[in-house]
C-alpha cells in the first residue's frame, strides 16, 4: 500500500476487534503505531513489532484524550492518521426505554471520544499541512434498522462529524472518511450492558441483520466479514491510493446497505 511506510497511525481500540486487526495491518506494512484502549496491551502486538506503541486508557476520563496524543507527538513528533475506532454496543433501547445513564455512556465513547481525538490531532496535521482521518461509523451509521437508539444516534452523529472535518479541512489537506461495517464477530458482544438490554428493540432490529449473516450448522447466525476486511478498508483510505477520497462513507457489508 503506498506510502504508509514509517507514517505515524494512531489507532484507538488497538487491543481488540477491528481495531487490533488494523493496528496489525499497519505493522506489517511498515508504519509505526500508536494503539490506545482501555484493555490490556495485544501482547502478541507488543512483542513482534518494534514500531508499535501501547498506552493504556479509559478514553472518556478526563484529559485522557489530550495525555494520549500528547504522549504520541512526544514520542513520534508527528501524527499522519487517526483511526477512531475504539466503541461499543448498546443494549438495543428504544426511545421509550432509553436510560440516562447508557444514553451518556454510549454516546460519549461512540462520538464525543472521536470528536475530542480530532480535535487533538488536527494542530499537528495542519502543522504537517496533511493527514487522513478514519472513523469506524456502521451501518447504524445511516439505517434506523440496525441496532438501538443511542448507538444508532452516536453513528449517525460520527457520519455528520465526518462530513463536517472533510469540508472544513479539505484545504489543508487533511482527508476525513468513514467506514460503515456490518456485522462483524468481534468482542463487542461484551459491552452490551445487560441491564439496558431492550428485548423489543433487539427483536425488531433481529430480522434485518438476519438479511446479512451466513447460518452454521445448527442455525445460529455468523457474520460473514472478517476484521481483516474492515481493515484493509480503513488502509486504503489512509493510503495516498485515497487521495482525493474525502468525506467519503464507505460500507464495508457485502451489500447489506443496498436495502
Ligand atoms: N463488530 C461489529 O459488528 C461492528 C459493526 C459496525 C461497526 N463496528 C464498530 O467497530 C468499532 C470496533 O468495535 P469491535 O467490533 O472491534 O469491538 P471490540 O469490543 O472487539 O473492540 C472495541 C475496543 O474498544 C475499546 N474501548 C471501549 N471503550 C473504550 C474506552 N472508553 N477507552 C478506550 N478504549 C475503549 C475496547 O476495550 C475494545 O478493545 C466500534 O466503533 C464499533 O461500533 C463494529
Amino acid at each position: 500500500m503506498s506510502n504508509i511506510q514509517n507514517r505515524v497511525i494512531v489507532v484507538t481500540g488497538c487491543s481488540s476487534g477491528i481495531g487490533l486487526a488494523t493496528a496489525r495491518l499497519f505493522l506489517e506494512r511498515q508504519a509505526i503505531v500508536f494503539g490506545i484502549d482501555v484493555g490490556a496491551v495485544p501482547q502478541k502486538l507488543a512483542d513482534t513489532h518494534s514500531t508499535f506503541t501501547f498506552h493504556q486508557a479509559d478514553l472518556t476520563s478526563d484529559q485522557a484524550v489530550e495525555h494520549a496524543i500528547a504522549k504520541c507527538i512526544g514520542k513520534h513528533n508527528r501524527i499522519d492518521v487517526l483511526v477512531n475506532c475504539a466503541g461499543v454496543s448498546d443494549g438495543w433501547s428504544s426511545a421509550d426505554t432509553i436510560q440516562d445513564e447508557e444514553w451518556e455512556r454510549v454516546i460519549c465513547i461512540n462520538l464525543t471520544v472521536p470528536i475530542r481525538m480530532m480535535r487533538a490531532v488536527l494542530p499537528a496535521m495542519k502543522e504537517q499541512k496533511g493527514g487522513s482521518i478514519i472513523n469506524v461509523a456502521s451501518k447504524a451509521g445511516v439505517s434506523g434498522a440496525s441496532a438501538g437508539i443511542a448507538y444508532t444516534s452516536s453513528k449517525h452523529g460520527l457520519v455528520g462529524a465526518t462530513k463536517n472535518v472533510a469540508w472544513r479541512f479539505h484545504t489543508d489537506n487533511i482527508r476525513c472518511n468513514a467506514v460503515l461495517p456490518g456485522g462483524v464477530a468481534t468482542n463487542i458482544a461484551s459491552s452490551v450492558q445487560m441491564e439496558h438490554f431492550d428485548s423489543a428493540g433487539f427483536n425488531s432490529f433481529f430480522p434485518t441483520v438476519q438479511l446479512h449473516v451466513s447460518k452454521d450448522s445448527e442455525g445460529t447466525p455468523v457474520p460473514v466479514i472478517g476484521v481483516d476486511d474492515v481493515a484493509r478498508g480503513i488502509a486504503f483510505l489512509a493510503s495516498d491510493d485515497a487521495k482525493m477520497i474525502n468525506g467519503a462513507l464507505i460500507p464495508i457489508d457485502n451489500a447489506w446497505s443496498t436495502i
